[in-house]
């Protein structure tokens, strides 16, 4: 009997060790690491609510929401129908030839939602390529209004913005980036923006005065003439939740327009509820980018998509009767996919139906709360975040020995990661830091639930490493 047959196991139609055989030889996953030894995942077998169920069975809180993205929770029948029932009314339709209801729909609600005069919406395929298309976009925008030398982006150490060339290029995480190529003659990054790495005796203002002025200085040397684009999230996520100091975030997006250059606040990780608000742009940082890129929780994770959203302004300033021969040459197959943007309208449903903007913004204090009170922890050495985003930082403490401080800078996420597993919560381990982005459904008894298994699981691992 072969290893696929030989146990029909409850969740999985294959054996738990058949599949992960597969998965090891077969599938090269995201950010797969070159070592021989197999990677031996654990099997997401099924999802409710806020927890991830695996092939045996053992349910787990979905601490980072998927990859950020799982905003209402799992199993929920209502989303499942309406993809079912878009799929059987029109599976497909082409985007150049074709318009359709749930694009245009969605479309619409997305220009509402959008702050300022962000009403044109050009659909992608998730984050990456939305990124990929804003990029684009301002390339494409400098081209028509006749300075082809305009083309410089402005984006910071740190920040992260995908994995098509472009939006690789404009990445700024360099410790995974060294065996990768990138389009860096086009990029010049600023540098790293975070808090809690200001000088010592610095005041958060005089850091955000210098952080500001580092912008201003790119500015001076590349010239506002060949500088396209400045292109930021909000909060920065997978450089480690790195929430920007004071008014950081409007003078940036205010010395942007004094030069003429464009504004690309990437809310793929913010937008849809993760800081209580559709969108952060606005209400949270005060500003309205010229434009704005979001996919993830536009449909929890139930679907791929992604958008990026204009300003209405910049597609007047370059449409007229004089340019009908002229395209915006970039688009995809599954551009404004039917049954994607069905299942992103059912989801915008449901987030507004349930109050779950409202309830971020109630649960958020108590999240936060419980984050700070792990700096208990000698082990910790930061703890940041906003909204339903969290990070937990290891130590850099300068009085320790240096091989406590290599190992804790290389092995504190993932042995926190390990030590909640087996309390039954899932992290994200990134090198010395967890971060975390539970469903916007979470309770505040599960969120005490969630803080308690990563207070337990940080004292087991600063017991065994400080
Ligand atoms: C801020 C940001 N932008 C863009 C992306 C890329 O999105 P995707 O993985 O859907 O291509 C990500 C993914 O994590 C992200 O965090």
């Amino acid at each position: 009997m072969s290893p696929d047959t030989a146990c029909i196991p409850r969740l999985t139609r294959h054996a738990p060790e058949a599949i992960r055989s597969w998965d090891n030889v077969h599938f090269l996953h995201p950010w797969e690491s070159m070592s021989p030894d197999p990677a031996d995942r654990v099997i997401a077998a099924a999802g409710e609510g806020i927890h991830l169920v695996d092939a045996e069975g053992r349910r787990l809180i979905d601490g980072p929401g998927g990859m950020w993205c799982v905003q209402i929770g799992y199993g929920r029948r209502e989303m499942a129908e309406v993809i079912a029932a878009q799929a059987l009314k029109l599976a497909y339709h082409s985007p150049w030839a074709f318009a359709s209801e749930p694009s245009a729909l969605l479309a619409r609600r997305l220009a509402e939602m959008a702050p300022g005069d962000l009403g044109t919406v050009f659909f992608t395929t998730g984050g990456s390529s939305a990124v990929d298309s804003a990029l684009r976009f301002a390339q494409f925008y400098n081209n028509l209004r006749g300075r082809p030398e305009k083309k410089l982006f402005l984006a910071r150490e740190r920040g992260y913005h995908g994995s098509t060339y472009l939006a690789a290029s404009v990445t700024g995480k360099d410790r995974w980036q060294n065996t990768m190529d990138a389009e860096r003659r086009l990029v010049r990054f600023l540098p790293d923006i975070a808090p809690n790495r200001r000088p010592p005796g610095m005041s958060v203002e005089d850091w955000t005065d210098a952080k500001v002025d580092d912008l201003s200085r790119a500015i001076r040397e590349e010239g506002a003439d060949r500088i396209a684009a400045f292109i930021a999230e909000p909060v920065m996520a997978s450089g480690g939740v790195v929430v920007p100091p004071g008014d950081y975030v409007r003078r940036t997006r205010d010395l942007c327009r004094a030069h003429d250059i464009l504004y690309i606040s990437d809310e793929v990780v913010t937008g849809f509820g993760r800081l209580g608000h559709w969108f952060a742009s606005e209400p949270v940082f005060g500003i309205v980018p010229d434009i704005l890129t979001c996919a993830k929780g536009l449909t929890s994770g139930y679907l791929p998509l992604g958008a990026m959203i204009v300003s209405d302004r910049l597609l007047a300033e370059i449409s007229g009767e004089d340019r009908a021969e002229v395209m915006f040459r970039n688009g995809y197959t599954y551009s404004g996919h039917p049954v994607c943007c069905a299942a992103a309208l059912k989801n915008i449903e449901i987030i507004e139906r349930e109050g779950l903007l409202d309830h971020v913004r109630t649960v958020a204090p108590q999240f936060q709360a419980r984050l700070a009170a792990l700096g208990r922890h000698e082990i910790v050495g930061d703890t940041r975040g906003l909204g339903l985003l969290g990070c937990v930082e290891g130590t850099a403490r300068p009085d320790l020995p240096e091989e406590k401080r290599v190992k804790i800078d290389h092995e504190f996420g993932q042995r926190v990661d390990e030590a909640c597993e087996a309390r039954g919560l899932i992290v994200r381990p990134l090198l010395n830091m967890c971060v975390f982005s539970p469903p916007l459904i979470i309770t505040p008894a599960e969120i005490d639930r969630m803080f308690d298994i990563l207070d337990e699981a940080i004292a087991e691992v600063g017991a065994a490493m400080m």
